[in-house]
């Protein structure tokens, strides 16, 4: 017998970062986030259970994939067989249609189209806390691209999590917003996500402070963020990845995700901010720089930012809807 669903999923880009882990089991983050759900790059996951199968079958844009990968997904699946009572392997086809610099391990996009694909191949119709459980087992971040548009995911003091669950501020048709990203270099980064957190926390003299610092920045980003005000979102934005990344270049030895493009495009966008131009920037755990902008200047960052030298390819986005599942 077999029972498959598939989902698909897009990447958020977090405006105030999540980094650190408050509980490492449970994946559950040290810091609540804000993240913008983008609309012209996702990730399709088909999820099938069959009994005729030896064992967890698993490929991840066309290839078998990584210990890493294949860790996190099976976190993910043997929830759904606990929650769902199926004791048969899955077979998991994944594909991204855009680069992704760690592959799917780390991949929001990927996780949530996994969450929503595994539960509803098994047969299970889950509310928002439970699929964002399942999500975040694969990844942190995963749970915010279940939703749509401006997305806020608290913290939470449950220990089991029941709070750390999504919440929509504004869908994407509300959010007159456009976010460019500039790459910066191909390949994997040196230190995914996950092993960056966790020597942040053991390491840098500074990770009580960025934890204080990003209670008050997410306190403050929620008022404008609702408000859709970004004059005052941006530059708040911007200094709480550079907290992040203060933080982790404070780590021990240091954390430093950035390139010589990376610093070539933060000069660029200084130099068009004061040209006039409205834009903020974000940089996560790798070296592409985001410009947080309105969306009538996306095209005029993308063609300023792509003549930066170094700079591989440069793509605006706009928001974009939550996960869809099909059957
Ligand atoms: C810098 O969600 O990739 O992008 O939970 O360990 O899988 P794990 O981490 P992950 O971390 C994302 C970190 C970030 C900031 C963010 O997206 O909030």
């Amino acid at each position: 017998m077999t029972r498959s669903a598939l989902a698909v999923a897009r990447p958020n880009i977090a405006l105030i970062k999540y980094w650190g882990k408050r509980d490492r089991d449970r994946n559950l983050p040290a810091t609540g986030s804000l993240s913008l759900t983008l609309s012209g790059m996702s990730t399709r996951t088909r999820v099938t259970f069959r009994d005729d199968l030896p064992q967890d079958h698993l490929v991840l844009d066309g290839q078998l994939a990584s210990p890493e990968a294949h860790a996190r997904v099976i976190r993910v699946l043997d929830q759904v067989r606990r929650l769902s009572g199926i004791t048969t392997p899955a077979e998991v086809f994944s594909d991204n249609d855009f680069p992704t610099a760690a592959g799917l391990a780390s991949s929001a996009s990927g996780m949530a189209a996994l969450a929503v694909a595994a539960s509803r191949a098994a047969g299970l119709d889950l509310d928002l806390g439970t699929l964002a459980g399942l999500a975040r087992m694969g990844s942190g971040s995963a749970p915010r691209s279940l939703l749509g548009g401006l997305v806020w995911l608290p913290r939470g003091e449950d220990p089991e999590g029941l709070d750390c669950v999504p919440h929509c501020l504004h869908p994407p048709e509300e959010v007159p917003w456009g976010l460019v990203m500039a790459w910066t270099g191909r390949g994997p980064k040196a230190v995914g996500s996950t092993d960056g957190m966790e020597h942040t926390r053991l390491s840098s003299p500074y990770y009580d402070a960025w934890l204080d610092q990003s209670r008050r920045d997410l306190e403050q980003a929620l008022i404008h963020a609702r408000a859709l005000d970004l004059a005052a979102l941006g530059p708040l934005m911007e200094a709480n990845a550079m907290a992040m990344h203060a933080c982790a270049l404070a780590a021990r030895p240091p954390l430093r995700y950035w390139n010589g493009t990376t610093l070539a495009v933060m000069d660029q966008v200084l130099v068009l901010r004061r040209s006039g131009l409205r834009g903020w920037m974000t940089i996560d755990a790798g070296p592409h720089v985001k410009v947080l902008c309105p969306r009538e200047d996306a095209e005029t960052w993308a063609e300023a930012l792509a003549r930066v030298p170094g700079v591989l390819e440069v793509r605006p986005e706009v928001p974009g809807p939550g996960v869809e599942a099909a059957p």
